[in-house]
């Protein structure tokens, strides 16, 4: 395995790789991926079993265009057509009544396909050259941090992929947006830095996950977690190690800027090298619960468990 630049080249040899039933890292505005033939039941598989993820957790499909979501859901609202010319290409996954094409292995059995368009120009061109829909779950085992960098993908995942195409940093650097747009309503089923405020600018109301138990079964209280285990402060000492908003106090402090945003999209980053350094514990300080940090608020909350 080898991780390479997007080249034509290496796109060339991803397409190729997906094409014939392999496994390829390919980076995407949002994470890392590990990307499979979203038709091909053995490649689905073998993504299930490289993350070592359980079978009812369903996989995100990439497509390059709108239209290619047609063969791909059965039926798709007009709310869902609003939400993508709104945000695709972009981290939104929209959760729409799958086809009989896309299996029961990607979905992990529901009727439902969660699809998106990402928007990272790498990403395009494979999907574009590639012309199938492409699986790709975040590229890291389950349970640990999702890789916004090439080199951040785990050895273990890299051997059991054909290449890795570098794209680079991830610029939003956290998962996708998933809305559920499979009944009358849409429900965000998965914050992302695509808030619950623009998809409500589109649409209207937009329901919570709660009354309906679990429908997001990926959505574990823990995930997207570092090694060390991680808490959530309101201010770090000069002794502790960890992300802070202010100066940081030593050597062991990451410090983010306070824009929901940026500090997203330097999360991930800053937990793997935090994860490195040998501590006994990650401290993370607590962003304030506005609604522009949702999201952020997701990811730490998870880190932590
Ligand atoms: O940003 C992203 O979405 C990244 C990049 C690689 O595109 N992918 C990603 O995939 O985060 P993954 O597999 O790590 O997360 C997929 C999420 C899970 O929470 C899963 O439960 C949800 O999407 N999901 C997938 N299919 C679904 C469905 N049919 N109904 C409800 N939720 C679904
Ligand atoms: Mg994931």
């Amino acid at each position: 395995m080898s991780i390479l630049l997007p080249t034509d080249e290496a796109i060339d040899l991803a397409v190729q790789a997906l094409r014939s039933g392999k496994l390829i890292g390919l980076p995407t505005e949002t994470v890392y991926g590990i990307g499979a033939n979203a038709l091909d039941r053995d490649a689905v598989l073998a993504t299930f079993r490289l993350k070592g993820r359980p079978a009812d957790n369903p996989l995100i499909v990439h497509v390059s265009s709108l239209e290619q979501v047609q063969q791909i859901a059965s039926s798709i609202p007009t709310f869902a057509y609003d939400l993508a010319r709104a945000f695709w290409p972009g981290p939104l996954t929209l959760v729409l009544p799958k086809q009989p094409t896309i299996s029961n292995e990607v979905t992990a059995g529901l009727n439902t396909v969660a699809v998106r368009v990402p928007s990272h120009p790498v990403a395009l061109k494979i999907l574009t050259r590639a012309d199938i829909p492409v699986s790709a779950p975040s590229a890291n085992t389950f349970m640990s941090l999702s890789p916004t960098r090439a080199e951040h993908i785990e050895q273990k995942i890299q051997d059991g992929l054909a290449c890795v195409i570098d794209g680079g940093a991830c610029e939003i650097g956290i998962e996708s947006t998933v809305v559920d747009c499979s009944s009358t309503y849409p429900v965000v089923l998965r914050p992302g830095v695509i808030s619950r405020e623009q998809i409500e600018g589109v649409v209207g109301q937009v329901g919570n996950e709660a009354p309906r138990q679990r429908k997001s079964p990926g959505t574990y209280p823990r995930h997207y977690s570092p090694v060390t285990p991680v808490r959530i402060v309101e201010r770090l000492e000069r002794k502790d190690s960890g992300i802070v908003f202010s100066i940081p106090l030593n050597e062991r402090q990451i410090q983010l800027p306070i824009d929901p945003l940026i500090a997203a999209s330097l999360l991930y980053a800053s937990l793997y090298a935090l994860d490195r350094m040998n501590l006994s514990e990650i401290l993370i300080q607590a962003p304030r619960d506005l609604p522009e940090w949702e999201a952020f608020w997701d990811r730490i909350r998870k880190a932590a468990g």
